[in-house]
């Protein structure tokens, strides 16, 4: 018998040459990607955890069931509704973005299984291809439990089908990275900024923080997602490596845009649980602590390992982890009914924790709080309407989410011509973007645009109702219905 050394390396990069057909009828650039370069030099594409199929089979089942095993454990209703509601709400959150981002990535990985230029590569992607419908397929078996309990879980599997402005925002970026882009630029955009730079974040760190948050089954189920993710991540950097060498404009373009664009998911998805939805006791870092860490002190080494540049709109971005997720929260509440998760005030000390964490933006921000809370007084508890927004607001003609970049004071929004439409951006990196390939998304109309070309309703409740997809029962409102302890109401 040969031992693992001796057969991997050779098993895990089978490959031949093509005889009746050429190299380029078989990867064809549209689809395999560009530059074109020889098989010559794909030949040295390695990456550094090489597995074999049935070792890969034998872990992936032991993962599954130590899930399961969890579930089995603590998953049941009566579990979750001793959980904090704020948490609750993250959990929302998180179970509408991921699963079924995850079954794109599926189809991503399967196509790099094709048309990766490297059979190692090819192979690597196999696996990856396989780790995403894992992905898929537990949080939306862990979620369906719990629509019985509350039915905004049932977003788990609704949200990419419908209309929901963030769902297309989300399909905005998820298609384009995930289905649309060739293997070159899913390896880059994927496997190397979003899974290496930003999936690590998202994941480690709110692992611990769910410990804290008592939601033991989301503490284990990322965690395990996260040990594949951080296999599969590792085909990025061997395409880079590659990539780097041949066209370095491009490998940095490709980084520049992609960065930008997880970058503000993530703000959303991962900003808004970290430093909202945590209960304070259970905050280790703060959301900028946790970028500053993860991403822009271990992404930074990484680039600079591939002999890339910090993306050009560095300064831009450092700015905006001190405010960006924040207006968008503050926006988000006061549109809660728009979305299929509920929202928190702030309390007292969580302001002023917010305050000692984000000493830069936060005396900007305080004032909304401050506001609202002044308003909740004045209302009678759970109605939402009197403290809530009733005209519609306005979205990126990039990323598609609210202009909510900048500061309160100066809002970063943009308004250009290109091809005798006015477009509107919340940001110099997003206008960069679609003017850097404008022919991918100038088809693509916000939702604004779908309301003024009668698509969608004008009025909001028949937005909410018919166009996105909400009914009373399941829109956002605010947690607690503006009960909070320190909200003061005029006696009747
Ligand atoms: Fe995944
Ligand atoms: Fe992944
Ligand atoms: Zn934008």
């Amino acid at each position: 018998m040969l031992k693992r050394e001796e057969w991997l390396d050779l098993a895990r990069d089978v490959d031949w040459e093509p005889s009746y057909v050429s190299e380029e009828e078989l990867f064809p650039p549209e689809i395999a990607g560009r530059p074109w370069l020889s098989r010559e030099d794909w030949a040295g594409w390695d990456e550094p955890y090489k597995t074999s199929f049935p070792e890969y089979v034998t872990k992936q089942h032991e993962k599954d069931a130590s899930v399961y095993a969890v579930r089995d454990a603590v998953g049941r209703v009566e579990d979750y509704e001793k959980l904090d509601p704020a948490w609750a709400n993250g959990l929302k959150l998180h179970a509408a973005t991921l699963p079924l981002a995850e079954f794109a990535a599926v189809i991503g990985n399967l196509r790099a299984a094709r048309f990766g230029r490297s059979s190692a590569w090819r192979t690597m992607a196999t696996f990856g291809a396989l780790d995403e419908l894992r992905h898929t397929h537990i949080p939306l078996v862990v979620m369906h439990e719990l629509v019985r309990w509350d039915r905004q879980f049932d977003w788990t599997h609704r949200f990419y089908h419908s209309n929901n402005w963030v769902a297309i925002a989300g399909r905005h970026l998820i298609d384009e990275l995930l289905l649309a882009s060739n293997p070159i630029e899913f390896a880059v955009a994927t496997n190397f900024v979003f899974e290496t730079g930003f999936t690590n974040l998202q994941f480690v760190g709110l692992a611990a923080m769910a410990r804290g948050a008592g939601d033991r089954l989301f503490e284990k189920m990322v965690t395990s997602i996260q040990s594949d993710e951080a296999r599969h991540a590792q085909i990025g950097g061997a395409v880079l490596r590659i990539l780097r060498q041949h066209d370095p404009a491009y490998a940095q373009a490709l980084v520049d845009k992609w960065f930008w664009r997880s970058w503000l998911l993530f703000a959303v998805v991962t900003g808004f649980t970290m430093d909202y939805f945590t209960p304070l006791a259970a905050r280790t870092l703060s959301f900028k602590e946790f970028m500053q860490e993860w991403v822009v002190g271990q992404f930074l080494q990484s680039l600079e390992e591939h002999g890339l540049q910090k993306p050009w709109y560095w300064e831009t971005f450092l700015q905006s982890l001190d405010y960006y997720h924040h207006m968008v929260y503050a926006s988000a509440y006061t549109y809660r009914a728009s979305v299929w998760f509920n929202f928190v005030v702030p309390s007292p000390d969580e302001r002023s924790w917010l305050r000692q964490k984000y000493p830069r933006s936060w005396g900007e921000l305080d004032g909304i709080w401050e506001r609202v809370s002044e308003r909740w007084g004045q209302a009678d508890p759970d109605n939402d309407f009197a403290v809530h927004g009733t005209a519609i607001v306005s979205f990126c003609d990039l990323c598609q989410l609210v202009l909510s970049n900048g500061t309160p004071a100066r809002n970063s929004a943009v308004v250009v011509e290109h091809a005798g439409k006015k477009r509107i951006f919340c940001s110099e990196p997003c206008r960069w973007i679609f003017e850097h390939e404008p022919e991918r998304y100038a088809s693509h109309n916000e939702v604004v645009k779908r309301v003024l070309a009668g698509e969608a309703p004008a009025n909001l409740v028949a937005l909410l109702r018919r166009y996105f997809g909400l009914s009373y029962d399941d829109w956002g409102k605010d947690a607690y219905g503006g009960r909070y302890p320190w909200i003061v109401r005029p006696t009747p």
